[in-house]
């Protein structure tokens, strides 16, 4: 949800800023700003991408080796030249960009508004500025002071970075709800939404915590202070990423390339914890909390979107495999339901980019009713991740694509690895039980491999099937989940309509969607409910329903009923989920690209929701 980067050092800024909106695109494409000092605020912005903001200063002085830049992801305010951030002062100044939603607006608007001020767009971040200077001018304090005043009055969630005419050695950063970490390189400060754009230029970062402000200065020094003006040392971390993780490395798209990392990313999940020879399945992350997972009366898995959909596996596993019961959440509904939350429960949160507003605030929530928090996410010292008591991480790499397709598959493994882990010291696995399944986990990596080489029939699948409006999925058991996702995947990247179902749910009201022009992905690898699946299958024929089929190699049944099949290698039926996703996920991409549509960056979504 929004980009924000800034620069302060010896370099020139705008080079820095341009390049780390390229890599924060993900994150917001509707609008981008810069603003940058020479002696004298110049600020630009544009609706569309960061490419629009490139044309927009071909001609314009963009000199300056301090500046601020964002890229934006509307919430308060269509996304046009006036909403884009960078947003100035009155006096013009100031100049802030902002990521989140600052929820005491309209009141702070209108008290400023019954002060005489006016204003230039309808966001909430023109607002905060018109207010911190205001405090600057009318209270007599300096800028530091000024900021921390308007943030006490302030309500909601903010990143934000301020640059000043006034103060030219300087910029303010602060943070509540909304990922910033500022980057400490050789005599210069970098700040941004996350650690891609500061990676080129140095490894050490300190994440900024809720309600902290630092002040940052051309001479190296990082000072940094609460809202309520208590001093923090600043934590320098070392970044692990890798450049080559940010950039294409000659696929077409970065979902492509994500898609083709998954034997990579899946092994890089199990790596350190898996031991198949010697029968080992460790997760070091947790072994502090092991016992709470043992002894759990339930779990609660929160998660969004596709997260919740690996979620919904995570169910499936831990039940069958630990005997606890589980209950799958969306954290948006979970978090405004005043649930009933007890000691014993153990609440896992899943979530890629660990920043997720609703995942964090349905953890907060169940941590103060005393549950014991397991976070699985991709990105390392994000939010959810620090909020919670243990955790594993994902280790999938960066996923910039906007649709999650590695990430999917990192949190099953992880949820698998978890769930076995428990069930085996539970005593709810049988040793044979156990190895077979740790064997065949350790060769779903290969067999992941093998499931991509189905790419080029899968392309011409997509030629057929590109200009139809409507899609439905369908999947029992393990399936279903993988129905949701494959469903999810193709309307967000194709803007075709697709739903997904569990297969046995189709008759009760669905089925009267189903005609010739109707296809019908169905994944029919189950062992436990093949025949069922059969009905299924005959259910949409007898309709004249096109039927895309996902079978295990050597299926002779469904081959027969289904007007296209898709073979995938042959698993164990709670580790299909990590193969059947993949011919899916291949299905949306070549659909979309072949609609033209903007694979990476699909219209109206954000790769990281840290608003509600
Ligand atoms: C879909 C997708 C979203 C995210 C959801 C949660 O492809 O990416 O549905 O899964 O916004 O995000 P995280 O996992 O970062 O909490």
């Amino acid at each position: 949800m929004c980009g924000i980067v800034a620069y302060i050092g010896p370099r020139e800024a705008y080079p820095i800023l341009i390049k780390g909106l390229h890599r924060l695109e993900y994150r917001g494409y509707d609008s981008a700003g810069v603003a940058l000092l020479n002696g004298k605020l110049h600020l630009y912005k544009t609706h569309g991408k960061v490419s629009e903001l490139e044309k927009l200063v071909a001609d314009k002085d963009i000199s300056g080796n301090i500046g601020i830049a964002h890229t934006r992801w509307a919430t308060h305010g269509e996304p046009n030249d006036i909403n884009a951030h960078p947003h100035y002062s009155p006096s013009k100044k100031l100049a802030i960009i902002h990521n989140g939603i600052i929820e005491n607006y309209a009141t702070l608007k209108s008290e400023l508004i019954n002060r005489g001020y006016t204003f230039e767009s309808n966001t909430d971040t023109e607002v905060l500025i018109h207010l911190i200077e205001d405090i600057q001018v009318n209270e007599k304090v300096n800028l530091f002071e000024a900021v921390q005043i308007a943030l006490n009055q302030v309500i909601g969630a903010y990143a934000i970075v301020i640059i000043s005419q006034d103060y030219p050695d300087m910029l303010i950063a602060a943070k509540k709800g909304s990922p910033l970490v500022i980057g400490v390189g050789e005599g210069e400060f970098l700040v941004a939404s996350d650690a891609t754009p500061i990676i080129d230029y140095t490894k050490n970062v300190v994440y900024l915590e809720e309600e902290e402000i630092a002040i940052l200065t051309r001479n190296g020094e990082l000072k940094i202070k609460t809202i309520k003006n208590k001093d923090k040392t600043p934590y320098v971390h070392k970044l692990e990423m890798q450049l080559s993780t940010l950039e294409k490395s000659g696929y077409d798209h970065f979902m492509l390339k994500e898609i083709y990392e998954q034997p990579r990313s899946i092994r890089d999940s199990m790596r350190g914890r898996l031991n198949a020879q010697k029968g080992i399945v460790s997760l070091g992350g947790i072994i502090d909390y092991e016992m709470k997972l043992i002894n759990a009366k339930r779990i609660i898995i929160v998660a969004c979107g596709t997260s919740w959909h690996a979620g919904l596996v995570g169910e499936y596993l831990f039940e069958e495999l630990t005997r606890i019961p589980v209950e799958v959440e969306y954290a948006s509904e979970f978090r405004y339901r005043n649930p009933i939350i007890y000691e014993d429960d153990v609440v896992i949160a899943i979530s890629q980019s660990g920043e997720t507003a609703d995942t964090l605030a349905a953890i907060k929530l169940a941590k103060s009713k005393g549950a014991t928090i397991i976070g699985i996410c991709n990105v390392v010292g994000s939010s959810i991740a620090r909020e919670s008591h243990a955790g594993s991480y994902t280790h999938a790499g960066p996923e910039i694509g906007v649709a999650s397709t590695k990430a999917f598959t990192a949190q099953i493994t992880i949820l698998t690895l978890m769930a076995l882990s428990i069930g085996s010291k539970k005593g709810t696995i049988s040793t044979s039980k156990f190895y077979q399944y740790i064997n065949e986990i350790d060769s779903i990596p290969e067999k992941v491999e093998k499931t991509l080489k189905l790419s080029k029939q899968i392309e011409i699948l997509a030629k057929e099937f590109k200009d139809v409006r409507n899609f439905l999925y369908l999947g029992r058991g393990y399936n279903f989940p993988v129905a949701l996702e494959g469903a999810l995947k193709l309307k967000e990247i194709s803007y075709i309509h697709a739903e997904g179902y569990p297969a046995a749910e189709m008759k009760h009201g669905p089925i009267a969607l189903i005609d010739k022009e109707m296809p019908v992905v169905i994944i029919a690898t189950n062992k436990g409910s093949y025949e069922k699946v059969i009905s299924n299958i005959e259910e949409v024929k007898a309709r004249k329903g096109k039927i895309i089929a996902i079978v295990t190699e050597g299926d002779v049944a469904v081959k027969n009923l289904a007007d296209y099949i898709i073979e995938i290698p042959e698993t164990i039926e709670m580790l299909v989920p990590l193969l059947a996703t993949i011919p899916l996920q291949l299905l949306s991409y070549y659909i979309a690209v072949m609609r033209g549509c903007d694979v990476d960056m699909p219209r109206n979504l954000a790769k990281s929701v840290t608003v509600e």
